[in-house]
């Protein structure tokens, strides 16, 4: 079979797990790079598999501005009902060991394509305290489902309550201008936010190690992370049980859930 070492139909082989597991253990700097599959076990829905979010519904009715311009009730129904459902959700024992992982040894930088704040309620329930928890914390390349900006001033917050989206008049609004609150994800069509994009691709040119979990490396820019990392000279390591842009530069390839298989990796 060609491939990568680990990408076996019967899952990882415990040659594959130490070859991952000493990659990352003698790696001085570390990029860790995740998508929604990081969370499925969780309960989160990916975006692309066979019950992905994107199956059932339209990026370009929900996930633009245009789209928000046209219909926001509509499209702040579906935050709202995203938000409640992920709110639901408890970190797996990857998100954990991830957190874990990270507190205990310096070097690694986590990039997150995920706006469920997994991974920061994982850093939380490791690190015991707010501010141990921000060694663990992601760069958060696309926003968060708990957080709302304003359209019209540079207002900003914090927002885990229940959107009512049931008039115009009802959606969230501005405590400050007044103008319409939007969720503080990114849009299709939006630019990343540069402190955060300037984070993640520093990491991957400094990384001698590139930990990649739980995505298809299908949208760009963030999925360059991993090509930079890789350019750099970074041993690749990919977790996720199904085919991705990445297989062909992986080093090591892992095929299973993360949940089983991160925890068996970080010493
Ligand atoms: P995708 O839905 O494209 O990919 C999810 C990946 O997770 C797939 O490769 C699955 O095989 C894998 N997977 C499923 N279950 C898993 C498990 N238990 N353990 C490990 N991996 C598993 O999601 P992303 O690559 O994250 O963008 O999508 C990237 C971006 O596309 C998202 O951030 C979002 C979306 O449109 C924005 O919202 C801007």
């Amino acid at each position: 079979m060609s491939g990568p070492p680990g990408a076996g139909p019967a899952g990882p082989s415990p040659d594959a797990l130490a070859a991952a597991a000493l990659a990352l253990a003698r790696a001085g700097r570390v990029v860790v790079f995740t998508g929604a599959g990081v969370s499925a076990e969780s309960g989160v829905p990916t975006f692309r598999g066979p019950d992905g979010l994107w199956k059932t519904c339209k990026p370009e009715d929900l996930a633009t501005p245009v789209a928000f311009g046209r219909d926001p009730r509509l499209v702040w129904e579906w935050y709202g009902w995203r938000r409640a459902m992920v709110g639901r959700c408890r970190p797996n024992p990857a998100h954990l060991a991830l957190a874990q992982w990270m507190l205990s040894r310096p070097g690694v930088t986590l990039v997150s394509q995920n706006v469920d704040d997994l991974h920061e309620r994982a850093a939380l329930a490791t690190a015991g305290g707010a501010e141990a928890a921000r060694r663990a914390a992601p760069v958060r390349l696309h926003g968060s489902l708990f957080h709302d900006h304003c359209t019209r001033c540079t207002y900003r917050a914090e927002a885990r309550g229940a959107v009512d989206a049931s008039s115009l008049a009802a959606l969230p609004h501005c405590p400050e201008c007044g103008g319409l609150l939007r969720p503080d994800v990114v849009w299709f069509g939006e630019v990343l936010p540069a402190p955060a994009v300037e984070a993640a691709f520093a990491a991957a040119r400094e990384a001698e190690a590139c930990l990649v979990i739980g995505t298809t490396g299908a949208v760009y820019p963030a999925a360059a992370v991993v090509h930079t990392a890789k350019a750099a000279g970074a041993t690749v390591v990919v977790v996720d049980p199904g085919e991705t842009e990445y297989d062909g530069l992986a080093d090591v390839k892992l095929v299973g859930q993360a949940g089983a298989i991160v925890p068996l990796i970080l010493f």
